[in-house]
């Protein structure tokens, strides 16, 4: 089984394939944000790519998410497992604790969000999405986690806006008030191509502030975000790699 990873903000360029080769391919939505690194992990096949490319030039709404979900299919994936920064919308969510993520509410306004552009005639395409989620996938990243005894949250519904601005304090207590417990900038459009692609999909998320609902203390910059994630970042490559050894 070849599976697929990709590596959001922090992880945009991690060393953890042994064998490690590039590979360009392009689609039909144009070219991925990343070329491909494929290699192994403990003798798995993985390919990894880079959600926001490996400078971290694509912003959310300008990530070709269709594009990444394709070329992972087209490469032969079976399967992806995604990383993210999220911020913490729940005071016992802390800062470096991991969510593996089990439901999203969608926030964003401008950006291809599906692969059915078009019907087939009398062949409409509506793809369930009641749990987006891969419960196979999410069962592994949390035994990882328990194994590891990081502290984590063995659910987590997160809200995904367009960005690239963060929240006003009344966006980030509505999302508080409507059952979301993180908040990023990309996982239910990437989620939803994927389920719709068919490839299960998880993704561990890693909380790095509390946006700007806590008024104890100061609103959500992106040096922080980046500090957190880089102090946290082996908990989720060691996760990662953990779970491509059990699938
Ligand atoms: N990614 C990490 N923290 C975030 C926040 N507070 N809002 C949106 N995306 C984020």
């Amino acid at each position: 089984m070849k599976i697929g990873i990709i590596g959001g903000s922090g992880l945009d360029d991690p060393n953890i394939l042994e064998n490690p080769s590039d590979l360009e391919v392009d689609t039909p939505y144009g070219a991925p944000n990343s070329t491909l690194r494929q290699g192994k992990i403990g003798g798995k096949d993985v390919v990894l790519l880079a959600r926001h490319g490996r400078s971290h030039t694509a912003t959310p709404t300008n990530v070709n998410y269709r594009a990444n979900i394709h070329a992972l299919r087209m490469v032969g994936c079976a399967a992806v497992l995604s990383t993210t920064a999220v911020g913490s919308l729940r005071a016992e969510i802390g800062r470096g604790d991991l969510v593996i993520l089990d439901q999203f509410i969608d926030f964003t306004r401008r950006r291809a969000l599906t692969f059915h552009d078009r019907f087939e005639p009398h062949n409409p395409a509506h793809t369930p999405m009641a749990d987006p989620f891969s419960e196979p996938l999410r069962e592994l990243l949390v035994a990882a986690c328990r194994k590891f005894g990081y502290r984590h949250h063995d659910k987590g519904t997160v809200v995904t806006i367009e960005g690239p601005r963060f929240s006003t304090r009344a966006e980030s207590n509505m999302f508080r008030a409507w059952g979301a417990d993180v908040i990023n900038m990309s996982v239910a459009t990437e989620c939803a191509l994927a389920v719709e692609a068919g490839l299960p999909y998880a993704a561990v998320a890693m909380s790095t502030d509390y946006d700007c609902w806590k008024t104890d203390e100061p609103p959500v910059s992106w040096d922080e975000i980046v500090t957190i994630f880089k102090e946290n970042a082996e908990k989720v490559t060691s996760v990662l790699i953990e779970v491509v050894g059990k699938m």
